[in-house]
């Protein structure tokens, strides 16, 4: 009896863990950090500078300085320098240098794990069991990407200086995250730590020295907004990797636009976990507590959206409930807690501010404590009988907040669950194999978790669609990321591009013998006209018009869309029948070759052996992306757990096509054929000159099986077209061939719905080379990769 009620009254004990040494390390840096510029450590005289907090007792650690416009460029410049050698020393080199870093890192784990906690306000448990090995693991992993680089990714190139911007939520995690795949692949870096959060990136500084990392190689510049901003926008700078808030992530997008850099975007979340009558209710709450309680819900995959089969909604809340008694809050230098202090006094703020306003539209929030803001402390919650179109449902709450709510049928758990205009993760509780496979597909979203969430691996690709951003970290997709296709001979030659004939309506025409062909728009299967009426001429090499084409409006860009929408159908048909239908094609254009050849004399004033070659170009590449369409099949990546990671592309959707000038036959099909193959709709928009071409080939889609809405046409002023489908906010993506003004335009306006871009200039490639015209970097671009972690076993 005794002994029973002592046990029952037994409280734990602190159990700290030693912060002396993490002290005397900032103690032997005077607590102060500059930047790291060049392999050295750089101090300006009479810098801003900005405090650095322990969150969960207000206590000052250090201070940086913020780097300003100047500093930034320094650190810039010392990348660009170091990058071409960098990359000459070799796949093995690199390998070697990251090899010793992950060593390093493992050597100084203990102290790097109480810095961050320090910092950030996670407990020591997360950031010395979960973060930090993880942040090791991206080192080991991608240094057998440098390894191997020549001989696994032959053909691509570093894309030279990367800008990385990162945020307080996994400081040292998403610093390893960034800068492993960078430098594995030759690119030099200047990455940016959140204000909050910079101490571990300074004593990583420090070990780059020590493990060989050449000078200029890795920079690392403080400071705020500013710094990231003047970073992102630098001219110098070739690609942009940032993850944070959504907000910020299309600030980027836009001070971006028109530069010609590539970009990556790893944004918000708003996740949905969703638990089926046939779950294993005891996981399920093991999960939640993963999924939402886990670095106190500051998580951009949190499981911050809880579906419940409504037969077991009432038991599951109550084990939750039960659940959350038990869920220990303290300092986060203690081992045995699990919940510690949000990262700053402005997230304390945040987050009760935005549970606050959000009840005001009903809901019921369960708390087992009362929140502390002296240790920015708020304790795990969760709210319920809220629908879905509560604002704490739809808005990321980025706290240990939990919103939860039910589902009769499977089909409306799928319909809840994407019901957001994130598409970050998601994950499925089911006992039932058939059940779990059917729904992970179906999630919109760029990881899926099966019976477990927020699992994490350096050799599985992590990151979102719609407007959780775009691109991948992690896998081999991750890689392409930071590559770029070797240059080849991509500059188009004169041939079919070498005149000037333009479609405008003031020009002079002399007459045709064919002056009263009028060709339609083909949108949804249909020969459409113009909704304004109007048609302009297109004309051939010599001004003289081939036939007349419609003036599409914005009316015929939402028609076409719509269509494309109708036609969804399409990117569920198997791979098999996409490539037979792409065959058929083929097949008959190969018919009309006379036709089509004599059509590209005319039109292009290119000679018969020009003509012919473009001709059968594009019914060889046809035939290649009917070929690609069932081979293009992902992979199984081989995670340390028990299961196996499904890596899938997926279509993006509906992709908006801006075609260039020249070759105008080959040039069609060479982005309207990866696009369709591998499952997506397209609409198209011809470029200016020889609009009359694209449309000659619809008698031929008519009779190939392709289904209507699959390949939508529109024709006339790219400029004007192609603004109105950018805008459009159900194409997911765009394509485009144009000049620098039509480049920016493009990537300012996709920023709406951050739509992932690929921009390109007029005449950047001949569409004859097999490099630059055909390949996997055009179905790399007609998909993304849906990560699928199945775990099994008991
Ligand atoms: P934030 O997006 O402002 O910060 C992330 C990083 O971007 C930091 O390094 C920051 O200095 C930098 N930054 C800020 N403005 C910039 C600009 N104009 N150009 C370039 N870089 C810039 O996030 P913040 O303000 O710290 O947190 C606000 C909310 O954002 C959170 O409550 C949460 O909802 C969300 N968030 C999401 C994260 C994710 O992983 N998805 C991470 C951090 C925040
Ligand atoms: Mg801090």
């Amino acid at each position: 009896m005794k002994l029973s009620k002592s046990i029952e009254e037994l409280e734990y004990s602190q159990a700290l863990e030693s912060d002396k040494e993490a002290m005397a390390w900032l103690e032997t840096n005077g607590r102060k950090f500059g930047q790291f510029i060049g392999g050295e450590f750089l101090f300006q005289k009479n810098a801003d500078q900005i405090k650095v907090t322990n969150p969960a007792d207000s206590s000052i650690l250090a201070a940086i300085e913020i780097a300003d416009d100047k500093t930034v460029d320094l650190a810039v410049t010392a990348a660009a320098q170091s990058q071409k050698s960098w990359y000459k020393a070799g796949g093995h080199a690199r390998a070697k240098v990251l090899y010793a870093l992950a060593r390093l890192i493992q050597k100084h784990a203990r102290v790097i794990s109480v810095l961050e906690t320090l910092d950030n306000g996670k407990p020591i448990r997360e950031s010395r069991d979960s973060d930090i090995p993880l942040a090791i693991r991206h080192f080991y992993y991608h240094a057998g990407w440098a390894q191997l680089q020549e001989s696994e990714l032959a053909g691509q190139e570093p894309v030279g200086v990367v800008a990385q911007i990162i945020p307080w939520n996994f400081p040292f995690l998403m610093l390893a995250w960034k800068i492993a795949p960078a430098i594995a692949m030759g690119n030099s870096i200047v990455l940016k730590p959140a204000e909050s959060t910079p101490l571990t990136a300074m004593f990583f500084a420090q070990l780059c020295t020590e493990a060989g990392v050449p000078k200029g190689v890795v920079n690392i510049v403080n400071g705020a907004g500013n710094t990231g901003a003047t970073l992102s926008a630098h001219p110098n700078v070739n690609k942009v990797a940032f993850t944070g808030s959504t907000a910020v992530g299309r600030a980027i997008r836009k001070s971006t636009a028109g530069q010609s850099k590539k970009l990556t975007l790893e944004l918000g979340g708003k996740s949905a976990f969703v638990v089926f009558d046939d779950a294993d209710l005891d996981s399920v709450v093991e999960g939640i507590v993963d999924a939402i309680w886990y670095n106190q819900g500051e998580v951009c995959c949190a499981g911050s959206r809880l579906l419940i089969q409504a037969s077991v909604e009432e038991k599951l809340i109550g084990k939750i409930k039960k659940r959350m008694e038990s869920l220990r809050f303290g300092t986060p230098l203690d081992k045995s807690i699990d919940v510690g202090s949000l990262v700053s006094d402005k997230q304390f703020e945040q987050v009760s501010h935005l549970v606050k306003s959000g009840l005001k539209s009903g809901g019921n929030l369960f708390q087992c404590e009362q929140p502390d803001s002296s240790k920015n402390y708020y304790p795990p919650s969760i709210i319920t009988d809220v629908d879905s179109s509560h604002p704490l449902v739809q808005e990321e709450i980025f706290g240990p907040v939990l919103v939860i709510m039910s589902f009769r049928t499977q089909p409306e758990a799928i319909q809840l669950a994407n019901n957001t205009r994130y598409g970050l993760s998601a994950s499925v509780w089911s006992e039932n194999i058939n059940r779990a496979m059917h729904v992970a597909p179906a999630l919109i979203a760029g990881v899926v978790w099966i019976n477990c969430h927020n699992k994490f691996d350096a050799a599985c690709g992590f990151g979102g669609v719609k407007e959780s951003g775009f691109g991948r970290e992690g896998g081999k997709e991750g890689l392409y990321e930071y590559l770029k296709p070797v240059q080849l001979k991509y500059k188009a030659t004169n041939g079919a591009s070498g005149n000037k004939a333009s479609s405008t309506s003031n020009v002079q025409h002399s007459t045709s013998s064919e002056i009263d062909r009028t060709l339609k728009f083909y949108i949804g299967g249909k020969q459409v006209r113009p909704d304004g009426g109007n048609s302009i001429p297109a004309l051939n090499f010599d001004g003289s018009i081939s036939a007349w084409v419609g003036q599409g409006n914005r009316k015929d860009i939402r028609n076409a869309v719509e269509a494309a929408r109708k036609a969804n159908g399409w990117a569920s048909k198997t791979a098999h029948l996409r490539a037979q239908v792409l065959y058929f094609f083929a097949e008959n254009l190969t018919v009309r070759k006379d036709e089509f050849i004599k059509r590209l004399m005319e039109t292009c004033g290119v000679k018969k052996p020009e003509a012919t070659g473009e001709f059968n170009a594009t019914v060889s590449r046809i035939f290649s992306y009917a070929a690609w369409a069932d081979k293009f099949d992902g992979a199984a990546h081989d995670a340390p757990y028990r299961g196996i990671t499904l890596a899938l592309p997926e279509p993006i959707g509906i992709i908006g096509l801006v075609a260039p000038d020249h070759q105008p036959l080959l040039a069609a099909i060479s982005l309207i054929a990866p696009a369709i193959a591998m499952g997506n709709r397209v609409v198209y928009i011809p470029g200016d000159q020889y609009q009359n071409i694209i449309l000659e080939l619809v008698s031929v889609m008519e009779t190939s099986d392709i289904p209507g809405g699959v390949i939508n046409i529109v024709t006339g002023d790219k400029n004007e077209l192609s603004t109105h489908l950018a805008g459009h906010g159900e194409v997911e993506s765009m394509w485009c061939w144009g000049d620098s003004e039509l480049n920016k335009n493009i990537e300012s306006i996709s920023v709406e719905n951050l739509k992932r871009t690929w921009c390109h200039e007029n005449n950047d490639r001949d569409w004859l080379d097999m490099n630059a015209g055909e390949g996997t970097e055009f179905l790399r671009k007609a998909t993304h990769v849906k990560n699928i972690w199945t775990p099994y076993g008991d």
